[in-house]
């Protein structure tokens, strides 16, 4: 048989008009579209637009091969390091947005401040910043939870990293994160084609939170540099590095990476969160677990580092939210020399896009796909999952750094918030994912909260996480 060059996939794109209408699809419905395409082609398939082709992958071992085996072949995609288009016009040359020896230098940089033993001393912020937001709930009855856990998570993220309270400032920043996350994730038609000098409102917008942020970053770069001390934080940590020769980072790309981690390292998290809220206010029975481990082990008090390994069954309910609904759904890679893939050649310059949805979804790795089941993450299943099908977090080199700062951060939060509300969506709301860079529910998360009764206390010894596991 005659070796097939490209995959197989919908009709090119040839023309204008026919761009046009391909990009409109992939607007109205990007999800639907491209789950719609893996179904009927497979975990390796095609889209040609104009002179441009890229393949869309969600086979595991596709995966394996572009992200761990062949990594050194590929570099980040131009939505990510294009700097007119890409997500480099907001973030520079951060970790996300780099590549090649300056990226391995970076993350070399970065890595100190994510180590195990650097993290566990975080738990402590994280639990005070996520008191002091449910205490602004205090006598509130309906919210915009998506509105809530960004801003937890973006208190968070500041707080631990930098040693900064962003309190007074949080509206501007959030408000800033908000209007590039739309700019990055709109695929607009409009803004794709338009000429990058005329203005439009979304530029505007995305100009206005670009300086916003740049003003409050700088600001703090010059308060760091003016004191000189190694706090012990990450902005110590970058300001004080030298390279090889001896010369230190410019305040450029320390904004750089601070930007980056405000980016990266909130709107995902509260992301998790806002699914899982939404699967938990529809699945009583993962609910009534989740709350009998949270009561029994916990007692009524606080949440500390070391209750985390005995409250198994709320990380549990954290993957498989993320498995329904990864953050990142979709992230992107570009060959940078031709390359051999599942049986077909991968012209040097040709994208891939690498779909944790699709894979995440694939009845031929998942019982019941669609099904909310956190059991499929107890240790005695969890070994069975198929190698790469679970991708929430990347794999190879450019793995999240922040990986097991988010788990820890959206364990606490989830079992601070679930110990003291139940949270139930607002009457008539519907909730639709909204495909942007991340995943996020479109026009926010409108909950009741129902505050719960924890004065109860059960004796520690009741907690056996069998007795509340359910068979299939
Ligand atoms: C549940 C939360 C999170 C999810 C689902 C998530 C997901 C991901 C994924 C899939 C990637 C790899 C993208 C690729 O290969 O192209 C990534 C990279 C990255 N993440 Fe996360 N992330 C989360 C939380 C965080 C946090 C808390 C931080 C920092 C505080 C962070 C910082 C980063 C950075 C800097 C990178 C780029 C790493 C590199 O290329 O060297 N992330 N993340």
């Amino acid at each position: 048989m005659a070796v097939q060059t490209l995959p197989p996939g919908p009709q090119a794109a040839r023309n204008i008009l026919q761009i046009i209408q391909l990009m409109r699809q992939f607007q109205a419905d990007l999800l639907g579209f491209t789950s719609k395409n893996f179904a009927h082609y497979g975990g390796i398939w095609k889209i040609e637009a104009g002179k441009e082709t890229q393949y869309m992958i969600s086979d595991p071992d596709l995966i394996q091969e572009v992200t761990v085996k062949q990594a050194d072949k590929f570099h980040k995609s131009a939505d990510y390091v294009d700097p007119d288009r890409g997500l480099a016009r907001f973030l520079g040359s951060g970790l996300l947005t780099n590549d090649g020896e300056f990226w391995k230098r970076q993350r070399k940089l970065v890595a100190p401040a994510f180590h195990t033993k650097r993290i566990e001393a975080y738990a402590q912020t994280m639990v005070e910043a996520t008191q002091a937001m449910l205490n602004n709930w205090k006598g509130k009855h309906t919210l915009d939870i998506d509105d809530e856990m960004m801003r937890g998570t973006l208190q968070i993220v500041v707080k631990t990293l930098f040693n900064v309270d962003i309190s007074a400032e949080a509206t501007r920043i959030g408000d800033a994160m908000t209007a590039l996350q739309h700019m990055v994730g709109s695929n607009s038609v409009i803004e794709t084609f338009l000429p990058l000098w005329i203005p439009t409102p979304q530029r505007a917008r995305s100009k206005k939170a670009v300086s916003d942020l740049d003003e409050i970053v700088y600001r703090l770069i010059g308060e760091w540099r003016k004191k000189g001390e190694d706090n012990g934080d990450l902005m110590s940590m970058l300001l004080l590095a030298r390279d090889d020769e001896g010369s230190g980072m410019s305040d450029k790309q320390v904004r750089d990476e601070a930007v980056t981690l405000f980016l990266a390292g909130h709107d995902t998290t509260a992301n998790t969160l806002n699914w899982t809220w939404f699967m938990l206010a529809q699945n009583a029975e993962v609910e009534a677990k989740l709350h009998h481990e949270i009561d029994t082990v916990l007692e009524g008090r606080l949440p500390t580092l070391a209750d985390l390994r005995r409250l198994p069954y709320a990380e549990m309910v954290i993957k498989e939210s993320m498995r329904l609904f990864p953050p990142a759904y979709f992230f992107g890679r570009v060959a940078i020399e031709d390359v051999q893939l599942g049986g077909y050649t991968v012209a040097k310059g040709t994208s891939i896009g690498i779909s944790a949805y699709a894979a995440h979804r694939d009845p031929r790795w998942w019982n019941e796909p669609e099904r909310f089941q956190p059991e499929r993450f107890a240790p005695e299943n969890a070994e069975n999952i198929r190698k790469y099908s679970y991708i929430p977090f990347g794999a190879g080199p450019r793995v999240c750094i922040g990986n097991s700062f988010a788990m820890m951060e959206a364990h606490l939060m989830l079992v601070m918030i679930a110990q003291r509300y139940q949270l139930r969506l607002s009457p008539g709301q519907v909730v639709k994912p909204d495909p942007l860079l991340t995943m996020k529910p479109k026009g926010g998360l409108h909950m009741l909260l129902q505050e719960r009764n924890v004065s109860r206390q059960l004796p520690v010894d009741s907690y056996q996480l069998d007795a509340m596991a359910v068979g299939d």
